[in-house]
């Protein structure tokens, strides 16, 4: 089986290819790149001019909660949900019931994704038994059987000596321990970011520093024991800025921000719409800022949408009551390209790298590249294109979004896992 795409402009940073061009796939590799190439005998052939043919994107942040929680999302709906936003791989966290803290759970997920997966699914495990914070996982085994990285996600480890440990034990299985940067000491029951807002809305507030803190903390822990560590869904200036220091001290750090912490800010919650509230809360225009600068220039290593979906019940009523989250597969891909490419804060081709080759360096995964022999998986975008998000069309079972109504231009087109079309 083949497959030609016609005169797309492809965008390969890891290859440093940005170029009009024919790809061609064969038997699930990138076969080649070049112009005017022929069609072998019986090759399916897409015109794909005027669209950007990029390495298929990654999201090493998303919640497929299975098992356990399938009224919100199953691999089944969030895999085609990630197909229908660009993705071709996601790497799912481990806050599911039971929790992926053995080997088993890990085994489960990885059986669903093969029968029923629309995408890759890479599957990460818990540091702690129960992401209780107690005692840690079954780290060996949850590694063995394939976890692509550790994290309590959804909550911070907050015993500084178990996660010094958690790292020590998990440097030989050369994987990352991902930190939920929230010292739970500096901000209990709080319901969005602490500021002028919080106080003038009458809400209760999560300070930055409550992430900085952690930050601060396990960037000293990756230093300490030499381990990788990933900070999930950066929010703040202070936490890009220790980021930034860690980095140049060549410490082993890397983080990720989520599209709504780029195009949003907590002026969003003065609506009390429930789906403004997630963890780390919506922040200061100022941090906003300093999270695209901080993309632009690869302090933050990577775009994951931290996709958290969300029965309606759990997301209507009182803001305070209502679940911390918001799904981000379908909607990610058109609001970068509409928010950031579109009014020149970020260059399209950095957007491809930080949602493809990036994400597949920091978690060790194929993918991320359009050389000949890599899997051909492959994210199609249309430019042009112009939509309205609508959350009744969510293929995720979930719709809790405060992005309804937006007007983006651009988005997924195509989206080619393995040489094959995933058709929705
Ligand atoms: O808003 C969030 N929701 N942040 C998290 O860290 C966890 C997630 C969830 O599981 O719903
Ligand atoms: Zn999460």
């Amino acid at each position: 089986m083949s497959l030609l795409l016609k005169n797309g402009r492809v965008i390969d940073p890891a290859n440093s290819v940005d170029a009009v061009q024919d790809l061609l796939i064969a038997d699930g590799k990138i076969e080649k790149l070049g112009k005017n190439l022929a069609a072998p005998a019986g090759a399916e052939v897409v015109d794909a001019r005027g669209k950007l043919v990029c390495p298929g994107f990654i999201d090493i942040h998303v919640h497929l909660r299975e098992p356990g929680y399938e009224y919100k999302e199953t691999v089944a709906t969030g895999t085609r949900a990630a197909a229908a936003g660009g993705f071709t791989a996601v790497a799912c966290m481990a806050n599911t019931n039971p929790v992926n803290d053995n080997g088993a759970v890990t085994d489960y997920i990885l059986a669903r994704a093969r029968v029923e997966g629309a995408v890759r699914v890479y599957p990460i495990g818990a540091v702690t038994k129960n992401l209780k914070g107690e005692e840690l996982a079954e780290l060996a085994e949850l590694a063995e059987a394939g976890c692509v990285a550790f994290s309590d996600d959804g909550k911070c480890v907050m015993n500084a000596g178990l996660y010094r440990r958690a790292l020590e034990y998990t440097l030989p299985f050369g994987v990352p321990v991902i930190s939920h940067a929230e010292d739970a000491t500096l901000c209990r029951g709080w319901a969005m970011n602490e500021g002028v807002v919080s106080t003038e809305i009458g809400l209760p507030g999560a300070p930055a520093a409550a992430e900085e803190v952690m930050v601060a903390r396990d960037i000293l822990l990756a230093e300490l024991t030499g381990a990788h560590v990933h900070i999930a869904h950066l929010s703040t200036a202070g936490a890009v800025r220790l980021v930034r220091d860690g980095k140049a001290r060549g410490v082993r750090v890397s983080a990720e921000v989520t599209p709504h912490h780029l195009v949003l800010t907590e002026e969003a919650v003065r609506t009390y719409d429930p789906n403004t509230k997630m963890a780390p809360p919506l922040r200061s225009k100022r941090d906003v800022e300093a999270l695209i600068e901080g993309l632009a220039d690869g302090t933050i290593d990577c775009v994951a949408t931290d996709h958290a979906p969300h029965a309606l019940s759990e997301k209507e009523g009182e803001f305070d009551r209502a679940a911390f989250g918001i799904v981000g597969l379908e909607t990610a891909v058109p609001l970068l390209l509409d928010r950031l490419v579109r009014p020149g804060l970020l260059p399209l081709p950095t957007l491809v790298a930080r949602l493809s080759h990036d994400p597949a360096r920091l978690l060790n995964l194929p993918g991320g590249s359009l050389a000949p022999g890599a899997p051909a998986d492959v994210t199609i975008l249309d430019p042009e294109r112009e939509l309205t998000v609508d959350p009744a069309q969510f293929r995720s079972k979930s719709r809790n979004t405060p992005f309804g109504g937006f007007a983006l231009t651009g988005g997924p087109w195509l989206t080619i896992v393995g040489g094959t079309v995933v058709r929705l």
